[in-house]
Order: structure tokens, then sequence, then C-alpha cells
């Protein structure tokens, strides 16, 4: 059955290690996804962004895909069903759909209004039994339609959303959704290690974890990040391999049509790059 993110990133957090957050959009990611993090024997999180939850019909569907894969799959580790930067709404909907977790991003309002949102999503949250993250500063980019300027957030205002009694919390700092830019600064460190002094044991979210460079990863979670967020890196992934299984002609030869086949390199692919992200934020074997 699902869980709420709390203990696996309690753990995270203590053992000094991060779960990853894998986004899904369709059947062949989420298998991908479960079949590796049960093969490393590694906790995991499932990431739904609004888009990807109606792109599946809603969020009934993805539960209902998600708890039967749970089962027929045998997945015994822990998997968090998480909303990825929800509206207020969106997290309603998916608290009542079964999610075992979800992300309120109230980076975009006022911090008064950010406060007030986040506080009541968190008493329906404990109330439940479930997992909340929250967004101070914003991540840079865009994913799925949610844009942020990627100002670094304020500790302050960290540790005041913090104290609400989320379970993590996604600090921007210097963070990017998609690919980074050649120019790209970097991780500001400077303002994690704050948001750590600030926060305590809170387990900090690190948004954007698509081409962050592997030493970049290992300080962060050094500095108290115990979740990262890929999206964007499986994507390419599988777009890479559908793209060479094409070119190649294999869809014109033999049964290369058949949408099994077809499929077949990207979700391989997808389940290559979640075992190297497990492998690099020490998730592995931590089950
Ligand atoms: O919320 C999801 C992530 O922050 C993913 O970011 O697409 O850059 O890996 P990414
Ligand atoms: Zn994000």
């Amino acid at each position: 059955a699902l869980v709420s993110a709390k203990e696996m990133l309690t753990k995270a957090k203590q053992g000094k290690y991060a779960v990853g957050q894998f986004n899904i959009n369709n059947l062949e990611w989420t298998k991908a996804i479960l079949l590796t993090a049960e093969e490393m024997k590694s906790p995991v999180i499932l990431g739904v962004s609004e888009g990807a939850g109606k792109y599946m019909c809603g969020y009934k569907t993805v539960v209902g895909m998600v708890n039967g894969m749970l089962e027929e799959l045998k997945i015994t580790v822990p998997v968090a069903l998480h909303l990825d930067h929800g509206s207020y709404d969106g997290a309603l909907a998916c608290i009542e759909a079964g999610f075992s977790s979800v992300m309120f991003d109230g980076s975009h309002y006022p911090i008064e209004e950010n406060i007030k949102k986040t506080k009541e999503l968190v008493s329906i949250c404990n109330s439940k039994g479930l997992s909340i993250e929250a967004e101070v500063g914003s991540i840079g980019g865009e994913e799925d339609g949610v844009v942020g300027a990627g100002e670094c957030a304020d500790p302050n205002e960290c540790k005041a959303i913090a104290d609400l009694g989320v379970t993590m919390l996604a600090a921007g700092i210097g963070n990017i959704h998609g690919k980074y830019p050649e120019n790209w600064p970097g991780l500001s460190f400077e303002t994690l290690d704050a948001v750590q002094q600030k926060t305590g044991d809170m387990p900090l979210v690190l948004h954007g974890g698509t081409g962050i460079p592997e030493d970049m990863i290992k300080k962060a979670i050094s500095l108290g990040v115990a979740k990262i967020n890929v999206n964007t890196e499986c994507q390419l992934a599988f777009q890479e391999a559908t793209r060479k299984y094409i070119e190649e002609g294999k869809d014109l030869s033999g049964k290369g049509f058949d949408p099994r086949k077809l499929l077949a390199p990207g979700f391989e692919a997808i389940k290559a790059t979640v075992k190297e992200k497990m492998e690099l934020f020490g998730s592995v074997g931590k089950a």
C-alpha cells in the first residue's frame, strides 16, 4: 500500500542520503520507476504534476493504476504517491482521490498567503496521516505550465513555513526546472546552509534535479537535502531511446510496430536513469 513520505524522508535526512521523486506520465513510466525501486531496494516517491494528472484522465485513475501495480508487481519497498507543485484545490482533489502525499506550491503568493493556505492543508494532511511539502522562494524555469522566477528563498520565511508542521520543505536555491543554461551559476549553498540552520531536522527538497552536477548533488545532501525531484531527465532518456528505435527502422521490421515493442527501449531507458539517480542519491538498499 502507498505510504506517506514522512518516515522515508526522516530516515534519509538522518542517514545523509536522499530519496528520489520521479514524475510519472503513463503506465510505462510508473512501471519502470516502481520496478527499479524494487530492484534497488530503494524507497521512492512518484510525482504527479497537475498537468500529468489530467493527461492520465484524473487523479483517481492515477491512484487506481498505482495501487494496482503495487499489488500485481509485488512491490515491497515504501512508495509515496505525491502531487507535484499543486494548487490548493489540486491538493484537496488528490487527498480526496487517495494520494499519500501532496505538495502545495504557494511560492507565487505573498508569504502571508502562502502561510495561511499551507497551514490549512497541513491540518488536513495531518488528520489523514498524509505528508505535505511546501515551497518558499521559487524554482526557476517552467514545468507543466508552472513558471518560477528562480529567486532564492528567505531563510526566515522558510522557518515560518517549516514551523507550520510541513513534512518537507522545498527552498529555491538557484535550482531550475528543465535543462540548465550554459551560464548557470550553480546552486546557492549559502542559501541552503542558512535554510538548514533555521529549519533544523526538516527534510529539504531539491527540485530541478535534471542536469545538476554530481558534486553539487552530494554537497546538497550533506547540507540537509533529503528528497530530489527528477522529471526532465527521464523524458530526455525516453525520447532518445524511442527516437533511436524508430530511426533504425525497427518499427518497420517484423512486429516492431507493436506498441509493446515500440515503447520498450524508452521504458528501459527510464529504468536506467532512475537506477543511476538512486545510486547517486544514496537510497539504494535503504528500503
Ligand atoms: O517538480 C519536479 C522537478 O522539480 C523536476 O525538475 O524536470 O528539472 O528534473 P526537472
Ligand atoms: Zn519542481
